[in-house]
């Protein structure tokens, strides 16, 4: 094999997608609640993200940011148009809307509040991303481990508690980093009240309140953007993953007093925006805000952790079933790894958040029908000896 072997992989090679179904190299059928790790919101191949691609190819993929983008101006606006942002900066990858976050941050804390070392706040737990910044500021020492020197700037501190965030005020805080819902660190929703005096401090303090919605945005927890749910307006929005349906985009978005401090040359990006990523773009915001899609997200997210919650009541070793929308943990009191195998074996394809939490990241088109199969093979495999079939 002439690839780094950066990932350990499962034993299966898919080579087609239909929906929530992928198929391998040998025909078998998994059902695929994983979505390319909160990718395929829109379930795989959907008709419309295909029929985007397909035009646009035959139309123009590539030219440049030396040149006016259609697209980016029609995505632009109907983000801000959902998000209640006001300018929107294209990329191609989560950690390069981080990236651009960080750095929009930091120049609006050297040119705006005179200070000459920014530092921006995240959270143990958290995960930003794999580059030198991003995974600085991601709250997980296996991230790390092998990296050092760090770039300077972030100070991690514990997630939830308001009061020691509060203590380390007065030092150069520009902005505060957060994923409402903790993904790869285990599927944690925050807590309402934390979030809510989050924004009050940092509105306070002026400092920028920025949200990491690279895995809970484009419908994941059952509205377009998580923050919505806890009735909060951030300063900076970053989106990757479900935003492009399986084709790389990513977003920054901020307010218009953000604005001025990316101006031309400031920040950059070859692929970013381009025609084709554009064209998939819009027809998954198109999709996304189709009137009963979002109720329909929360109405499956609910039956999911219902039926859920419900069966590990009489299963010893789950701790906890947590999560909102259709972004959902299951927490064991051992590791994970061979009962993700063995659900794979099964037909369901899930994957770890940390060591001992299972996460289901189903497309957000699942079927009633699917979740029931989804619990099924969940209910064989955590607690054989019950077979009843959970609705
Ligand atoms: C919350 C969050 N932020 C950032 C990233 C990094 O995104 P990417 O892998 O596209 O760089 C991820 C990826 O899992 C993520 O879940």
């Amino acid at each position: 094999m002439s690839l780094f072997p950066t990932y350990s992989k499962y034993d299966v090679t898919p080579v087609k997608g239909e929906g929530t179904y992928l198929y391998d190299v040998n025909g078998k059928r998994y059902l695929d609640f994983t979505s390319g790790i909160g990718v395929i919101n829109l379930g795989h191949c959907h008709s419309m993200i295909t029929k985007a691609i397909q035009k646009q190819a035959e139309t123009l993929c590539h030219t440049s940011n030396l040149f006016h983008i259609v697209g980016q101006e029609t995505v632009a606006r109907k983000l801000c148009q959902y998000s209640g942002l006001d300018a929107v900066f294209f990329c191609n990858s989560g950690a390069e809307a981080n990236e651009a976050a960080f750095k929009l941050a930091r120049k609006w804390g050297n040119e705006a509040r005179l200070i000459e070392h920014p530092k921006i706040i995240t959270f143990k737990h958290s995960f930003h991303g794999r580059t030198l910044a991003t995974l600085t500021a991601t709250g997980q020492d296996k991230v790390k481990q092998g990296f050092a020197p760090y770039p300077e700037g972030f100070i991690t501190v514990p997630f939830q508690d308001i009061d020691h965030i509060k203590r380390i005020t007065g030092s150069q805080i520009v902005a505060v980093c957060i994923e409402l819902v903790q993904g790869e660190g285990g599927v944690h929703p925050s807590d309402r009240q934390f979030v809510q005096d989050l924004a009050n401090w940092c509105q306070e303090k002026n400092i920028l309140l920025m949200v990491d919605e690279i895995q809970t945005g484009m419908g994941r927890t059952g509205e377009l953007f998580a923050y919505q749910t806890y009735g909060i307006q951030p300063d900076i929005v970053t989106l990757a993953k479900g935003l492009g349906n399986g084709f790389p985009v990513g977003a920054m978005l901020a307010t218009e007093r953000l604005k001025p401090y990316f101006g031309p040359g400031s920040h950059g990006s070859t692929f970013g925006g381009n025609p084709l990523a554009m064209a998939v773009a819009e027809a998954v915001i198109n999709e996304m805000t189709q009137p009963s899609f979002l109720q329909e997200v929360r109405e499956k997210g609910d039956q999911l952790f219902q039926s859920l919650k419900e069966m590990c009541v009489e299963i010893e070793e789950v701790i906890e079933v947590r999560g909102l929308g259709l972004m959902i943990g299951i927490e064991l009191n051992r590791p994970v790894g061979s009962v993700i195998q063995q659900l794979t074996q099964k037909g369901l394809l899930t994957v770890a958040a940390g060591e001992k939490v299972i996460r289901l990241l189903p497309p957000l088109t699942v079927t009633t029908k699917q979740i029931q199969d989804a619990i099924e093979m969940i209910q064989q495999v955590l607690n054989p000896s019950q077979v009843a079939v959970f609705t």
